[in-house]
């Protein structure tokens, strides 16, 4: 799945969104950031997350979303929850969204707004479950499916920006 360009060349900026930001895209970009500093891309590689929604905006992640990040080795502790607002789109080379309801709150598909799901190696262009509501394997599969997708854009964003044309 091709990534669209960056805005400045050579710099690349991507948003996570779901509809809490306590769930999903916090444990989305916990791990993306992961994948990014191993690949030694972090000084050109922003990645943020927000919600659609603003019940949670200033909380931290969901505990058991922390905890399964915990467990796994990565740190929760930093995150607080924002609520996505549309100039995010304009501020951003890549919207990804955690569900078709999230992909249509940020105003559906387009050059720069795409599914996460759509960059997942073993079932691309599905969803990421909302687990909020659910038990612990919601969040199992969360991690799963974001640790995947993660290797994944960060092998497509180091070809990107290594290429000679874009970097
Ligand atoms: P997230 O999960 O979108 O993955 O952060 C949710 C968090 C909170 C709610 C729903 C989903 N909520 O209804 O408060």
């Amino acid at each position: 799945m091709r990534l669209p360009l960056p805005r400045n060349p050579g710099r690349y900026s991507v948003a996570l969104v779901c509809l809490g930001n306590i769930c999903r895209s916090p444990m989305a970009q916990v791990v993306l950031e992961r994948r990014v500093a191993a690949a030694g891309l972090d000084d050109r590689v922003t990645v943020r997350s927000a919600g659609t929604g603003d019940w949670h905006v200033g909380q931290p992640m969901d505990s058991r979303a922390a905890a399964k990040l915990s467990a796994a080795g990565y740190d929760p502790s930093s995150h607080r929850a924002r609520q996505y607002d549309d100039s995010w789109v304009d501020d951003h080379d890549l919207v990804l969204a955690m569900d078709h309801a999230n992909l249509a709150a940020v105003g559906g598909r387009s050059e720069r707004v795409a599914m996460f799901g759509d960059h997942d190696p073993l079932e691309p262009g599905g969803e990421v479950a909302d687990p909020y509501y659910g038990g612990e394997d919601g969040f199992a599969d969360v991690l799963a499916k974001v640790e995947r997708t993660s290797d994944a854009l960060v092998d497509e964003l180091s070809a990107l920006l290594s290429s000679g044309s874009y970097a």
